[in-house]
């Protein structure tokens, strides 16, 4: 949640902020803001409520001149939404500007105490205590601006990414983490750079970052970096110690970082799919020998199968794609597998043994509550597996192994391919486990792997036939409520595909295991109440019938996802989408893309904004 920027060195600042801003605005929209030293040496700051787009309107007749900057895109916390609230915040002198990522916990003491000792603060956030903070410390210890960044952030509870700029100093820019990402770019300047000059960027990911250099570093929580112009760079921990940091190749295109054509990257990466499940798949599976090759099974193989339960820990779709691999995992490799979200794990006492295992799922691997999560478990001496798909996230370093997903950057706020991915990482895990427990039969592991194999192909079918559905979205348009039902493997598919309605369309809706219906949810069934019904052929498909005959009985709408060739379902249903036939486990990977294109369509006509939904950010960097 909200998004940071920086730039020093010897291009104009304020081009690579903004463009850096429309990268990061997945991160939060509700006000955008930017402070540059400008050419003649004021530190200027622009802020506007809204997006970046806003922000670039209200800085169109301003000075905008200047090679250093800092710029930031917010999701709110403390304060709302308005221009005073948006960062960069100034000190009180107007020689600081700062903007932040993260919460102080302990904004209010330490308010209450700079304003007893004269500081006047503009806003309601946490934040600006942090840079009167810094301003108050440096004026009474009479220190040097890193001296009094050290020494405010010990004295701090909470989480940050922060970047600040000096008007005394305009040459060079300080950042600083704990709990929230920051990634420092390493660049090459260009022509009109001084001899010696050099260049950095900050972002709070890399992607606005790629389009310069792709040599980055991953700041560390607790440590904080001086960058100079003069090509200096000092990392430092909060007791002052000297850091070596390790310089990383950035392995990102920026194509991925485009729409390509498509009206919204939701649309884009729900086609994206097919290939990028080939990506996920790509160096894991050998196709001659039909087995599966997980790095991060191979190295963690005693811990993983000397395990007594698997613990899952997810949030959101992430937590859906959990219950999915519960499923699979306890099914191929016969381990007992919990999944909690990990907002409720890490505060509920809950019982872990130092045998356990715990997988923590991500997309971001910035989710604070699953970084909680993890902290809790490894506590406890657990192993912990990440599934993410952010090389270099804070989830991916915390964990003790792992496996990417590996389908490209998700920017749209709803996740559609990283369910996917998920999903497939999760059976790949099962399976490599199986087979070291040998818990199910070659010809069995063969044909599973076989099977999935053909997926991408089947993707790619999927969203061939599900050309129609933009068509009966409309009708969907005028529903007020809507459920969501499936039994076994697609029963996580339609907590899945009522998220994704909810999240983009603002429309209510739940998904349950149909079997529950009758106790309870049936009650709200009627003519004005869709019930979007998961029926593939495979699985507990008469089951699934007698339950849409309940439906239908009480003049409930059905529109069902069946399998190609079914007719008893379709001809149940009002409408009907079809997906190619697949085992009864892999059915979530094809069944949930017309659920996600359903939700895509019904929120586009309803004129939503498809990618950056109210409230919502990308990354849930705050518990
Ligand atoms: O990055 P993560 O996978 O940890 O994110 C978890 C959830 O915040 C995320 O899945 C959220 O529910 C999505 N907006 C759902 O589309």
């Amino acid at each position: 949640m909200c998004g940071i920027v920086g730039y020093i060195g010897p291009k104009d600042a304020y081009p690579i902020l903004i463009k850096g801003l429309h990268r990061l605005e997945y991160r939060g929209y509700d006000s955008a803001g930017v402070s540059l030293i400008n050419q003649s040496g004021s530190l200027v700051v622009y802020k506007a409520k809204g997006k970046v787009a806003a922000l670039e309107a209200a800085a169109e007749e301003k000075d905008i001149s200047g090679t250093i900057g800092i710029a930031h895109t917010r999701w709110a916390t403390h304060g709302e939404p308005n221009t005073t609230n948006a960062h960069p915040h100034y000190s009180q002198s107007h020689s600081l500007s700062l903007v932040h990522n993260g919460i102080i916990e302990n904004y209010k003491t330490l308010r209450t105490e700079l304003e007893k000792n004269g500081m006047t603060f503009q806003s309601e956030t946490d934040t600006e205590v942090l840079v009167q903070l810094i301003e108050y410390l440096q004026t009474t210890h009479h220190c040097d601006l890193i001296t009094a960044v050290h020494l405010a952030l010990k004295n701090v509870i909470g989480a940050y990414a922060i970047a600040i700029l000096d008007k005394r100093n305009p040459n060079q820019l300080i950042a600083a983490r704990k709990g929230s990402p920051l990634v420092i770019g390493v660049g090459k300047g260009n022509e009109t750079a001084a001899p010696g000059e050099a260049e950095f960027f900050l972002g709070s990911d890399a992607t606005p970052i790629i389009e310069y250099t792709n040599q980055v570093i991953y700041l560390q929580d607790e440590e904080i970096a001086l960058l100079n112009r003069n090509g200096k760079q000092l990392i430092t921990n909060l007791e002052s110690v000297q850091q070596t940091p390790q310089l990383v190749t950035l392995q990102m295109n920026l194509d991925e970082l485009e729409k390509g054509g498509y009206a919204h990257f939701m649309l884009k990466e729900i086609f994206e799919q097919p290939n990028a499940i080939r990506n996920c798949l790509r160096g894991r599976i050998d196709r001659d020998t039909l087995s599966i090759k997980l790095k991060g099974v191979d190295e963690s193989k005693d811990r993983l199968l000397t395990a007594r339960r698997i613990i899952i820990c997810a949030c959101g779709t992430s937590w859906h794609a959990a219950l999915i691999g519960k499923y699979f995992i306890e099914e191929a490799a016969k381990i007992p597998v919990d999944v909690e979200y990990a907002s409720e794990f890490r505060y509920r006492n809950p019982v872990i043994d130092k045998d356990d295992v715990v997988i923590a799922i991500s997309q971001s691997g910035e989710t604070a509550d699953t970084l909680a999560a993890i902290q809790l478990a490894q506590s406890h001496g657990c192993f912990v597996y990440g599934i993410c798909n952010v090389v270099g996230s804070s989830i991916a370093r915390a964990t003790d192994s792992g496996t990417f997903i590996h389908v490209g950057p998700e920017i749209g706020v709803a996740s559609t391919k990283a369910f996917t991915g998920q999903l497939v990482s999760l059976i790949m895990f099962g399976l490599a486990l199986a087979k070291e427990k040998k818990t199910l039969s070659e010809t069995l592991y063969h044909e599973i792997i076989n099977d999935l194999t053909l997926i991408p192909e089947k993707m790619q079918q999927t969203l061939d036939n599900s050309k129609g559905i933009e068509q009966f979205a409309k009708i969907f348009t005028y529903c007020k409520n809507c459920i969501y039902l499936g039994r076994g493997y697609n029963y996580p598919v339609a907590l899945e595909g009522a998220l994704k309605l909810k999240e983009i369309s603002y429309i209510h809706a739940e998904g349950y295991p149909a079997a529950e219906m009758k106790h309870g949810p049936i009650a709200l069934v009627d003519e004005e109440m869709p019930v979007v019904v998961i029926a593939p052929r495979r699985g507990m498909y008469e089951k699934i019938v007698s339950n849409i005959q309940e439906i239908k009985s009480r003049n409930g709408r059905i529109l069902s996802i069946v399998t190609e060739g079914d007719t008893q379902v379709k001809n149940m249903s009002d409408f009907c989408i079809e997906v190619p036939d697949t085992r009864d486990s892999f059915a979530p990977l094809l069944s949930v893309i017309p659920l996600q294109l359903l939700s895509y369509h019904i929120a586009v006509a309803k004129g939503r904004n498809v990618d950056q939904p109210r409230n919502l950010a990308k990354s849930v960097t705050v518990e």
